[in-house]
């Protein structure tokens, strides 16, 4: 399990389509003038199925927006844009800012103008060692439900398998994975959540979950893992496997690599802070580090790739990241922090990428030899 306490932190603290796909949204953006979209009947057609929900094919994650405000600006437009241009499922958590993240998402939706589309909200418990009981679970979904101002959350997700374990040093380990599903069936029959998830499952664990969830019959609507171009292997595709051959939706987390795959980042132009340090060694490679060999260059080989299907279908590289896990049946909830952000990443939507394309684009991940775990949740295999 790789970076369990740094996901935390960051809150807490197929069928292919015709080569000449139109254009899901047409931007057009300035610097200052607001971002108008317009969407085409392609990407608003373009939906799936979580559960009860019938939500666009691509939704939008919360954790790159403000984690310490309840209210933002440029957040709200962000949004706006999003729905204007088909996408209309928002996934938050209550451990992104202490909650903060779910009040700035129902304040954001609130400000949608009158007749914008349904936006569904996800959100997620996070399974604390201290959180010991079924009933800590129905506790903090009813104030989850209070934050974002429903009375029943759209879709509730166990956040992460049950593996904070603070004596594990010691060889005591307390799972209470099971007291969980047995909170999360009972929130569903309270009516408190109108669909289940669980959120970086392996497929024992989902199938252990799922036997759990049929005997009470609650219905396990999906399972939420780190899932791009960049993470395939390492369990991720094997579990969208068993997911979808079960009937549960898969949702997909880091779909961009945190930015990696928008093909923006460069040796000279590498983000700043910790996330520069942390993106250095896949973009400018020359390093070995715990076994793993970085080429020089990094990701270049397959953003080339990414280009060069791009270019070929009139659309960026940000959008053939977002179409890949798409096409491979997963729903992916990129973050976006603004307007234009949020414009270029709904044109993923109303097209495909064919089975050449998919091949090529794993071709040039495979020959990579590292994957992008960032600071997501490895899939346990037992
Ligand atoms: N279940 C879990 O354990 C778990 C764990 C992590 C995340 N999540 C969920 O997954 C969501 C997505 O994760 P994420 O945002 O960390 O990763 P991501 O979607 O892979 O990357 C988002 C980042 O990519 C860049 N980006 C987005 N759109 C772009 C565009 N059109 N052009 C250029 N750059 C673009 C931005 O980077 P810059 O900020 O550098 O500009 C943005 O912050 C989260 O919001 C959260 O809801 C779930």
């Amino acid at each position: 399990m790789r970076g369990p306490l740094l996901a935390l932190l960051h809150g807490v603290a197929s069928a292919g389509a015709g080569r000449v796909a139109p254009r899901a949204a047409r931007v057009t953006m300035s610097a200052s003038a607001p971002v108008q979209v317009t969407a085409s009947p392609e990407a608003l057609a373009d939906r799936v199925r979580v559960g009860t929900l019938e939500l666009s094919a691509l939704g939008v994650g919360a954790l790159n927006w403000p984690l310490d405000k309840a209210d933002d600006e440029q957040t709200a437009q962000a949004l706006a844009v999003c729905v204007r241009s088909g996408v209309d499922f928002v996934d938050t958590a209550e451990a992104y800012g202490f909650g903060r993240s779910e009040e700035l998402v129902a304040n954001c939706v609130k400000r949608l103008p009158p007749g914008a589309r349904r936006v569904a909200v996800a959100t997620k418990f996070a399974p604390v060692p201290w959180r010991m009981t079924a009933s800590s679970l129905v506790d903090a979904c009813a104030a989850s439900a209070v934050r974002l101002g429903v009375e029943t959350i759209d879709l509730y997700q166990i956040h992460f398998p049950d593996v904070l374990q603070p004596l594990a040093a010691l060889g005591v380990q307390q799972r209470k994975d099971e007291l969980y599903w047995a909170g999360l069936a009972e929130a569903y029959k309270r009516g408190l959540v109108a669909n289940v998830g669980v959120s970086n499952y392996g497929p024992a664990l989902l199938k252990r979950a799922k036997a759990f969830f049929d005997g009470q019959g609650v219905p396990l609507a999906s399972n939420q893992i780190n899932f791009s171009l960049l993470y395939r292997k390492q369990g991720a595709q094997a579990t969208v496997d068993w997911c979808r051959d079960h009937g549960i939706a898969a949702l997909g987390y880091f779909p961009l690599a945190n930015g990696l795959l928008a093909g923006k980042y460069s040796a000279s132009n590498l983000p700043s802070g910790l996330k520069g340090m942390s993106m250095r060694k896949y973009v400018v490679g020359g390093v070995v580090e715990r076994g793993v060999t970085f080429k020089p260059g990094g990701v270049a080989p397959l953003l080339a790739e990414m280009r060069a299907v791009a270019q070929s279908r009139g659309r960026t590289v940000a959008q053939v990241a977002l179409n890949y896990a798409m096409s491979k049946g997963v729903l992916p909830i990129p973050g976006c922090r603004n307007a234009q952000m949020a414009a270029e990443n709904a044109g993923a939507l109303g097209w495909r990428l064919d089975g050449g394309e998919l091949a090529a684009l794993e071709a040039a991940s495979d020959g990579l030899g590292f994957e992008f775990a960032g600071g997501g949740f490895g899939l346990e295999e037992e």
